[in-house]
């Protein structure tokens, strides 16, 4: 039985639905602080809490069989966790760290961890690898990497196995699953949103750093070629792998203009674009070298257009035009 933290929220509502479809035993626990009830699969055990309840993870626990988690369950924005770091460290790592000691505890020693490119901070080299020195300049991305570092010394200590999947943009829908956050930060949401008539306008922060168009350069990397490679994580750990920090994205990286104008093609509106001030901190280029993922997990991405990204977002959105309200 697999313990899926964060199993109402995007990535992990994605990733629970392809386990089951393998046939795999799932239970989710999710505090619904930012995830959807409605995303919850029907067919897995679901307890609402936190991550860092002791005593509800022994109840999960010998209730179920747990042999390994996917720990998705995180606070997730990074100009939040500028203005309120606190709510940051409390809930990313306190209670992440609280989890990993009942895991231990319970004799759960396969982890696979939702890390990010916002370990890596202002990027000294592009395409990124894993061994990219990591600077995080936000609360959000330190509190991944101090999770990184805290696996690293259970890892030696305790004997935790880990995989770290640091994603770069995640995108894209799933069947019943698309990307409903609120506030809504990413920006193929909102520039969808904006095509439905939800919104007027798609901001644009910044027209003037060193990329061709002027507009921020980032990897969009679908959330099923990420649910696919936690799957792999897994296996690479149930066949005794050693501890991995591993980049997924899709190594190809598109600036905010051209992401707007290709969503003008494929939906068919105009969708009108404002400039704003760059927002404080937001690196000009972030593109991974997604080489060791392959070499490792023998992991590709599928789906590598752009358009057809898109395409999943908008047949979602469509049909979820108030996302899960
Ligand atoms: N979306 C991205 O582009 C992206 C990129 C890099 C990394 N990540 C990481 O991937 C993970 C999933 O991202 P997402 O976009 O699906 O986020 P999400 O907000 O949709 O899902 C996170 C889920 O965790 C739950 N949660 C948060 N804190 C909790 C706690 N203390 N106890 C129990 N449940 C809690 C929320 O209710 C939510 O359902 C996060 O850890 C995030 O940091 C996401």
């Amino acid at each position: 039985m697999i313990l899926v933290t964060g199993g109402a929220g995007y990535i992990g509502s994605v990733t629970t639905n392809v386990l089951l479809s393998r046939g795999e035993n799932v239970v989710i626990l999710d505090n619904l602080s930012r995830g959807h009830r409605l995303a919850l699969p029907t067919s897995a055990p679901f307890y609402e809490g936190d991550i860092g309840d002791r005593q509800l993870l022994r109840r999960i626990t010998s209730e179920h069989q747990v042999d390994a988690c996917i720990h998705f369950a995180a606070l997730a924005y990074v100009g939040e966790s500028v203005v309120d770091p606190a709510r940051y460290f409390h809930n990313n790592v306190e209670q992440g760290i609280r989890l990993l000691d009942g895991l231990i505890e319970d004799n759960v020693k396969q982890l696979v961890f939702s890390s990010t490119c916002a370990t890596y901070g202002e990027p000294q080299t592009i395409p990124i690898s894993e061994d990219h020195p990591q600077k995080p300049t936000n609360p959000y991305g330190w509190s991944k990497l101090f999770m990184e570092r805290i696996m690293e010394s259970y890892d030696q200590a305790y004997g935790l196995k880990f995989v770290a999947l640091r994603y770069f943009n995640a995108c894209g829908a799933a069947g019943p699953v698309g990307e409903d956050h609120d506030p809504e930060t990413h920006l193929i949401p909102n520039v969808l949103r904006a095509a439905l008539g939800k919104t007027s306008v798609v901001s644009v922060f910044g027209d003037n750093y060193p990329t061709p168009d002027g507009t921020p350069i980032r990897d969009y990397i679908h959330v099923s070629d990420l649910a696919d490679a936690h799957v792999r994580a897994l296996e690479h750990l149930r066949s005794g792998g050693k501890s991995e920090r591993i980049n997924l994205g899709n190594g190809h990286g598109y600036s905010v203009l051209e992401v707007i104008e290709t969503a003008r093609q494929v939906t068919g509106k105009p969708i009108a674009t404002k400039i704003e001030p760059p927002r404080p901190g937001d690196p000009s280029r972030l593109v991974a070298d997604a080489q060791y993922a392959r070499t490792v997990l023998g992991w590709k991405p599928q789906h590598t257009e752009l358009a057809s990204i898109l395409q999943s977002d908008w047949d979602w959105r469509l049909n979820h035009p108030d996302g899960y309200a």
